[in-house]
């Protein structure tokens, strides 16, 4: 989604696939990764976790569920800001998935659009520095910490 979605803004207008073909697929795999995170949490909420690894600081602890928390808002957030975005905007090509109609909902206001459309970039281009930090945290733990049993990779295999 985030390299499609890079990719797709900075395609020529002149391209005919740009908004025939791939802004819609990036709208229905949006929506259809938010049903899946949607769901995800819903589980997670009602599943009992292992305890946090007993080898690792307070300060390492708090930053890993700060990350894991705010990645999760991040993947609600950042399709509805997509859907909010393209439901406001006043020339939208409407929002389907995979080719079924989906409602606009939003009034449209380009002024509003606008802002949605800020949020939408900025918090997908913040979801991929948190991605990175959260693989350099999994690297550091195996590949650079000497503490044993630090390494938290076995704990998601
Ligand atoms: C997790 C899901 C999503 C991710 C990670 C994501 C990511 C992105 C990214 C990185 C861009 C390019 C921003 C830029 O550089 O200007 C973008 C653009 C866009 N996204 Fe999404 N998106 C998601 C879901 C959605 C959804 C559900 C919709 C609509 C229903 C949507 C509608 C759009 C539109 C219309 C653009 C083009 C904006 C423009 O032309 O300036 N996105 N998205
Ligand atoms: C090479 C890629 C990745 C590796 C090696 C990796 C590794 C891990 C590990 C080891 C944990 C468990 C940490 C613990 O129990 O303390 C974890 C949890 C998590 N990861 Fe990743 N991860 C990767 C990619 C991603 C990506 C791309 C996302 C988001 C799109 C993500 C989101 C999460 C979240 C939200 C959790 C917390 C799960 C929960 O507590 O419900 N991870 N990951």
């Amino acid at each position: 989604m985030l390299s499609a979605g890079w990719l797709m803004t900075r395609l020529e207008d002149v391209v005919p696939s740009k908004y025939g073909t791939i802004y819609p697929l990036h709208k229905s795999f949006g929506l259809l990764l938010l049903g899946l995170v949607v769901i995800q949490i819903i589980i997670r909420l009602r599943t009992r976790l292992p305890k946090s690894s007993e080898i690792l600081a307070p300060w390492e602890k708090h930053l890993a569920k700060l990350t894991h928390a705010t990645i999760y808002l991040l993947l609600v957030a950042v399709p509805l800001m997509g859907y909010a975005m393209s439901s406001s905007y006043s020339h939208s090509d409407g929002i389907t998935l995979f080719g079924l109609p989906v409602a606009e909902l939003l009034p449209k206001n380009d002024t509003r659009f606008a802002m949605f459309q800020w949020l939408h970039r900025t918090m997908a281009y913040g979801l991929l520095a948190l991605m990175a930090l959260h693989v350099a945290g999994v690297v550091k733990h195996r590949y650079f910490d000497k503490r044993p049993g630090s390494d938290v990779l076995r704990r998601m295999l």
